[in-house]
């Protein structure tokens, strides 16, 4: 049967990833009122279009209104769940062992709820930051790593002393560096144009020659009782996870913070990145063949817990989020140049 949403009451503390330390704080959510009785969520009446901009071009007033809501966000209580501390806990419950079904950790990576997890969850985020600016239209940028202009951290992630900017990244980072996806650890010494190419032909790989079919693409069935048999999917495992640990500081023991499952989305960089993550669930079914959504139920009625912006705790399902125009969002176009890129 599905993933349903965690038993809240049960929420425990937290393993770091790749370790057996405990995170040294509650991950939990703060606990629902009415605990037995979290509503369905119903995707509201769409009034505009969201349009996610392109990291590399917005304008320098999309910026401003960026930051104010982040430090907003930032500057919230912490035990509201709309604060940045909280929404970064999100991962970190669901993703460190917080949740557990009987002796079983809740993990929704290395499988099939990877896309739409994240997707329900920068949902409620970028609707968080638009309240918190009075802004129904604000839209999360996207990180186009997957273009050569966008193979670099987004210059506005890398203003010191700005909301935007994460002390703990890796400082190799910095500057316009390009990243590797073959060798994320590593500084990039060879070509530049070498580079490029080589990602751009790991892209090809990730959405066409090795995601011809639905299971390749999101990841390997996931239900009660099977957390052995996980498996990642093309674009989690390149190049979702090099992007991760590239940004995460090898001089912090365990990779934080976009390295670590429990602290990456203390980085405001992670929610740009999984914006383009996100993004490549939609051009991925636009390529035919195949390539379309997942039609087992067990996938379609998995659910997850979350906050919206009005603090009102909601169950929300796999299968309410195949569409991100009902959804309220979409991307604003670029162009996709890995399609012509075939090994
Ligand atoms: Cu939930 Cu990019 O990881």
């Amino acid at each position: 049967s599905p993933i349903l949403p965690p038993d809240l009451k049960s929420c425990s503390k937290a393993t770091k990833s790749g370790s057996k330390d405990l995170v040294e704080y509650s991950c939990c959510p703060p606990t629902p009122k009415d605990l037995n009785n979290i509503p369905y969520y119903n995707l509201p009446p769409m009034s505009k279009l969201r349009k996610r901009p392109v990291a590399q071009d917005v304008t320098k007033e999309y910026i401003a209104k960026y930051q104010l809501a982040t430090k907003r966000m930032k500057e919230l209580d912490k035990d509201d769940p709309r604060s940045f501390m909280q929404q970064a806990n999100i991962h970190c419950a669901y993703c460190n062992g917080a949740y557990k079904f009987g002796d079983e950790v809740l993990q929704v990576h290395q499988s099939w709820l990877f896309f739409p997890f994240h997707r329900w969850y920068l949902y409620f985020y970028e609707r968080i930051l638009g309240k918190l600016i009075d802004d129904p239209t604000f839209a999360l940028p996207y990180w186009n790593w997957d273009h050569p202009k966008g193979m670099r951290l987004p210059p506005m992630f890398d203003r010191e002393n700005t909301p935007l900017y994460d002390a703990r990244r890796n400082p190799h980072v910095r500057n316009g560096t390009i990243i590797d996806f073959s060798s994320p650890r590593d500084e990039v010494t060879t070509d530049v144009g070498q580079t490029v190419t080589n990602n751009l032909t790991l892209m090809y790989r990730s959405m066409i020659t090795n995601a011809a079919c639905p299971l390749q693409f999101f990841g390997a069935r996931y239900v009660l009782g099977n957390n052995d048999s996980k498996g990642q999917g093309t674009i989690e495992t390149i190049p979702h996870t090099p992007v991760h640990i590239w940004a995460g500081t090898v001089r912090n023991t365990d990779l934080e913070d976009m390295g670590n499952f429990y602290s990456a989305a203390l980085d405001p960089v992670f929610y740009c990145h999984h914006a383009n993550v996100d993004r490549m669930w939609k051009v991925w079914k636009g390529l035919g063949g195949k390539r379309r959504d997942i039609i087992d139920t067990d996938w379609l009625n998995s659910e997850f817990f979350f906050y919206d912006e009005n603090k009102n705790p909601y169950r929300v399902r796999v299968g309410d989020c195949l569409d991100t125009k009902k959804m309220g969002y979409d991307y604003a176009p670029a162009a996709i140049p890995w399609i012509n890129c075939r090994p």
